[in-house]
């Protein structure tokens, strides 16, 4: 299995790596680096990582309530009393949310600055942070002010998944099967047969896993990105999902 895969967005490329936490925030050009965590994530890197005069922090509230406009300008804002410039980099180390507020406020800021997406639930690793959907909550729509605006890089460690709730592992395994069925026979062989690996989160069955569906939307986020055709197809089940989460004010679900 290779440890690193290149996304094809017409001419732009997305990085695809598999590293080590301590190794997720690093940068070898010189420059700013606005690193967006929430209230949880922060915990998950507490120690791995380097203190850095070059590098700043914004913790936002934890939660789908706090996808909001509110939470753009708190990392927008942070930004500019930062002194950054288009050159610098955003990093969104989270979930599915704090990955698309991240990269949205990275496609606002200056008109474009690069963002580097560290997902850290298993939903954000295959789907979320994949292919450039940006976005937030607006007037209780789910997601209905964004951009597309794919990340540089997007850097997976299998290890954060450790800490996951169970309930949010099955999420993100519900996406790993959603892209089985849509196009991956051998996938969905893998979870059949492995099906105990996978429940017991064996790291390398999980990388196996978060590979193949990264494999899957890439290609198909490659052709379409846009959602004018076949990307459609990776919104099986999100359309019913996302009404529920709205009638109940993203508080429940
Ligand atoms: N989550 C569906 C998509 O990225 O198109």
């Amino acid at each position: 299995m290779k440890r690193e895969k290149i996304i094809k967005i017409g001419d732009f490329e997305t990085i695809i790596k598999f590293t080590e936490r301590e190794q997720c925030f690093t940068r070898e050009d010189p420059g700013k680096s606005l690193l967006v965590f929430d209230e949880n994530t922060v915990e998950v890197f507490k120690g791995s990582i380097r203190d850095d005069k070059e590098r700043e922090t914004i913790t936002l509230p934890a939660g789908e309530k706090h996808k909001n406009l509110g939470s753009v300008e708190a990392i927008l804002k942070k930004a500019l009393h930062s002194g950054m410039s288009r050159d610098d980099v955003f990093y969104g180390a989270g979930g599915g949310v704090v990955c698309d507020i991240a990269a949205f406020a990275a496609s606002l800021y200056m008109r474009g600055t690069d963002c580097i997406l560290v997902p850290t639930s298993l939903l954000a690793m295959v789907d979320a942070s994949i292919g450039g959907k940006t976005g937030i909550d607006y007037e209780g729509y789910k997601n209905m002010v964004g951009t597309f605006f794919p990340a540089k890089e997007i850097r997976l460690c299998i290890g954060v998944l450790d800490s996951l709730p169970e309930n949010e592992y099955l999420s993100g395994l519900a996406e790993v099967i959603k892209h089985a069925l849509l196009g991956d026979e051998r996938l969905l062989g893998l979870l059949e047969k492995e099906r105990d690996k996978v429940m017991c989160r064996d790291p390398e069955t999980v990388q196996a896993i978060v590979s193949s569906s990264v494999e899957l939307k890439g290609n198909v986020v490659g052709v379409d990105f846009r959602e004018e055709g076949d990307r459609a197809f990776l919104n099986f089940g999100h359309t019913f999902g996302h009404a529920l989460e709205s009638s109940v004010g993203f508080s429940r679900y």
